[in-house]
C-alpha cells in the first residue's frame, strides 16, 4: 500500500506522514516546498494547481491524503483569490489527477468549521449546514462538495474529515498556545481578552493523525467524521496550563473583544464507534509535548547562528 499526501510538508500532513510510516505504509509526499522534519520520505515538489505534474506523482499510488490548501484563515482573509485557487482548484486537481491515475481513495482534509453557521450548538455529521460566513470556510466545503461528487459520478471512494482546532510539535506560531508558550518564555504576560472562559476543544495533533489513517478502514469509504478534541479547554486553562508547565509567567486580563466566537460542541462518536478513534493524549501532556519541541527548535536555532557566528569570524 503506498499513500500520496499532499501538504505533508506541513504542520498536520507531517504528523500524518509520520503515522503512516509507523503502520507500514509506504509515503509519497506532494508539496510546494520540501519535508524538514524527516529525510526518508519520496517528495515530489510541486503545486497543486499544476495537474499534470499532480498526474506523474499519483503513479503508483493506492491513497491519497489531501492536505495541501492555504490553512490559515487570515491568509485567506488576507489573499482570497489565491486562496480560493489553491483551496478548490486545487482540490479538483487532486481529484482529477487522481481518477486519471486510477487512484480509489481519497481522504479529504476538512474542517469543524463547517458548523460556524449550524443553529444549534451540538454538532455532529448529520447537522444541516448553512452558508459559511468566512471564505476559508467556503473553500473547504466547496472541496468537500467536490469529493462527493466525485465519489458519486466517478465511484471513487473518499473520506472527508473534519479536524478540530490542532495543537503540538510544529503547529504554526501564530496559533494561541505557541503564542502563549512563546510570550511566557521570554518573560512576558499572558493576556487574556474578557474572563478567559470562551472554551474551545483542541485536538493533540497525534492523535488527529491517527485519525487519519484509522479513515483508510473499508467501513470509512464515503463517510464523513469529525477528528475533534474531548476536553472543553477555556483560554484562561491554556494559560495555567502554560504557567504550571513553565512557572513564573504573569495572566493579564484586558477588556473582551467583541463578536468573539463562541464555539460549538463537536461530537467525534461516530469516528469512535466506526473507526475505533479516540483522542489519548490529554490537553496537558500536549501542551507539555509542545513546549518541549518548542525548547528544542529554539535551541537548535541559536546554535545554528552561534555556529555561523563562528565560521564568520575565522
Ligand atoms: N491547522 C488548522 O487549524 C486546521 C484545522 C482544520 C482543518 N485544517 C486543514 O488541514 C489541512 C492541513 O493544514 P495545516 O494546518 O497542516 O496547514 P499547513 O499550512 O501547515 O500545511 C499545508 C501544506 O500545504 C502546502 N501547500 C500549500 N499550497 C500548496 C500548493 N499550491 N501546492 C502544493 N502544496 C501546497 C504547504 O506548503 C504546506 O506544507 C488543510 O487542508 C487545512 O485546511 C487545518
Amino acid at each position: 500500500m503506498k499513500a500520496l499526501v499532499t501538504g505533508g510538508s506541513g504542520f498536520i500532513g507531517s504528523h500524518v506522514v509520520d503515522k503512516l510510516r509507523d503502520k507500514g505504509i509506504e509515503v509519497r509526499v506532494y508539496d510546494g516546498i520540501m519535508p524538514t522534519y524527516r529525510k526518508d520520505i519520496e517528495y515530489y515538489q510541486g503545486s497543486i494547481l499544476d495537474i499534470t505534474s499532480l498526474g506523474f506523482a499519483m503513479h503508483g499510488i493506492d491513497a491519497v491524503f489531501h492536505l495541501a490548501a492555504v490553512a490559515d484563515v487570515k491568509d485567506v482573509y488576507n489573499d482570497p483569490y489565491r486562496s480560493e485557487s489553491i483551496n478548490v482548484r486545487g482540490t479538483i486537481n487532486v481529484l482529477e489527477a487522481a481518477r486519471n491515475a486510477g487512484v480509489k481513495r481519497i481522504i479529504y482534509g476538512s474542517t469543524t468549521w463547517v458548523y460556524s453557521e449550524a443553529t444549534q450548538n451540538q454538532v455532529d455529521e448529520t447537522t444541516p449546514l448553512h452558508a459559511p460566513t468566512h471564505l476559508y470556510t467556503a473553500t473547504k466545503l466547496t472541496g468537500e462538495y467536490y469529493c462527493q461528487s466525485y465519489s458519486k459520478l466517478y465511484g471513487m471512494d473518499v473520506t472527508i474529515l473534519r479536524y478540530g482546532i490542532p495543537y503540538g510539535p510544529r503547529a504554526r506560531d501564530g496559533a494561541v498556545i505557541p503564542i502563549f508558550v512563546r510570550k511566557a518564555t521570554n518573560g512576558e504576560p499572558l493576556t487574556i481578552a474578557g474572563d478567559g472562559m470562551q472554551f474551545r476543544k483542541f485536538i493533540y495533533v497525534e492523535d488527529l493523525a491517527e485519525g487519519n489513517v484509522l479513515a483508510l478502514k473499508e467501513i470509512g469509504k464515503n463517510k464523513i467524521y469529525n477528528l475533534d478534541g474531548k476536553e472543553k479547554v477555556t483560554i484562561k486553562q491554556i494559560a495555567e496550563t502554560v504557567k504550571k508547565i513553565l512557572g513564573d509567567v504573569k495572566i493579564e486580563f484586558t477588556p473582551a473583544r467583541p463578536g468573539d466566537f463562541s464555539g460549538k460542541e463537536v461530537s467525534s462518536d461516530l469516528a469512535k464507534k466506526e473507526l475505533g478513534w479516540e483522542p489519548k493524549i490529554s490537553f496537558e501532556e500536549g501542551v507539555r509535548r509542545y513546549i518541549k519541541w518548542y525548547k528544542e527548535r529554539e535551541e537548535k536555532r541559536k546554535a545554528d547562528w552561534d555556529k555561523t557566528d563562528e565560521v564568520l569570524k575565522k
